[in-house]
């Protein structure tokens, strides 16, 4: 078969949760160990998406070299996969806006994530739809709206044929195919690959917040104790996950129930998503074991799993002269490796276009 073009991103929004961890950062790692030599990998930290959360310059500059850091030390390696910030290759904004022009603003307005957007952005209800100049709000921005235009741009920019997304981005990778679709009818020409789905929803695609286990755990939740951070020394995280939620309905694991137990089912997740299982496997080995051994054995778990991690993020943080130059080093080879990818396709498309 083919060589596969592997692409993905991160928002710049701080250090990684273990949500983050288990489901979308531990399986970049094992797809780039897994990749054949003639596939390709990108991963790309989309600081131009997290502009649609208007913040402070310097705290969005932080937030990119800290994940930056943060894929480093979660084992990305620069020589073999593209590492960038999307911000540095002005070619993704050219894409997203040639794509814009043939770009259905009515799929767009369809879209769950941005309806859901609407409804809580102007408290109209989920039927309503944008553009609509009834429900004009000055907390309405184009750039929410448009910004699967992006994530399209993103993934057509370096032709990527394969594309890991959990399931809430699946309706954005359909997206992106009609983009490829609309784009090649509009300009007669057949430049894209269509887009296929690598899907992340193994059991760890949802893992919950350890303080209210009907909630994913999230970085919005601003309840320090509802998540471990990829860098949370041993003590915290035995700390954090000892104070997790459970239930008192039994004293034992019993049967894998996350509708009825969604804290003992969570920790089983996360306990599985460290050891290769899935949670319902766990909970048959496990079916004896205590909610207090249970926490010993995903606290052991979660220790073991991060502990190289944490080790590398503590290094690479350290503000030394050999790490600030290993940082600019890897910015300056993700950049040039992935302008020239970039450029490559923008050739095509320019000619393509007439321009
Ligand atoms: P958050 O939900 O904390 O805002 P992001 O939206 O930036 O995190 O997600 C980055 C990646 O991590 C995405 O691939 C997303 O699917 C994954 N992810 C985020 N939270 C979780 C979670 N609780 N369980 C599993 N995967 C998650
Ligand atoms: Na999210």
């Amino acid at each position: 078969s083919k060589p596969k073009i592997i692409f993905s991103g991160i928002q710049p929004t701080g250090v990684p949760h273990l949500g983050n961890y288990l489901g979308a950062l531990k399986q970049w790692k094992d797809m780039q160990d897994n990749a054949r030599e003639a596939d390709k990998l990108f991963f790309s930290i989309v600081d131009l998406h997290a502009l649609t959360i208007p913040g402070n310059a310097d705290k969005l500059r932080q937030n990119r070299r800290e994940m930056l850091t943060s894929l480093l030390a979660i084992g990305l390696n620069p020589e073999r996969s593209t590492i960038f910030y999307q911000g540095s290759v002005p070619q993704h904004a050219e894409l997203q806006w040639i794509l814009s022009c043939t770009a259905s603003t009515g799929y767009l307005s369809r879209m769950t994530q941005w309806k859901s957007k609407l409804s809580t952005l102007t408290s109209t209800p989920l039927s309503s739809s944008f553009p609509d100049p009834t429900i004009a709000s000055p907390a309405l921005k184009h750039g929410l709206f448009s910004y699967p235009i992006l994530q399209a741009a993103d993934i057509l920019l370096h032709r990527s044929t394969h594309v890991p997304v959990g399931s809430d981005q699946k309706q954005h990778l359909e997206f992106a195919r009609e983009c490829v679709t609309n784009f090649h009818s509009a300009w007669s020409t057949h430049i894209f690959p269509p887009p296929q789905t690598i899907s992340l929803d193994s059991s760890s695609s949802r893992i919950m917040s350890l303080q209210d286990p009907t909630k994913k755990m999230s970085k919005s939740d601003p309840n320090p104790k509802s998540k471990i951070f990829i860098n949370d020394d041993e003590a915290t995280i035995r700390k954090k996950i000892n104070s997790a939620r459970t239930d008192s309905i039994s004293t034992t694991v019993g049967e894998y129930d996350p509708v009825n137990r969604p804290g003992v089912a969570n920790l089983l997740e996360i306990l599985g998503g460290f050891t290769g299982k899935t949670g319902e496997k766990v909970a048959e080995e496990c079916k004896d074991v205590t909610l207090a051994q249970l926490k010993m054995l995903t606290a052991d778990a979660v220790v073991a799993g991060l502990e190289e991690v944490r080790e590398r993020f503590l290094l690479l943080g350290e503000d030394t002269e050999v790490n600030r130059k290993r940082v600019k080093e890897t910015e300056e080879v993700g950049t040039q490796s992935a302008k020239e990818s970039a450029e490559r396709t923008m050739e095509k498309v320019r000619e393509a276009i007439g321009l």
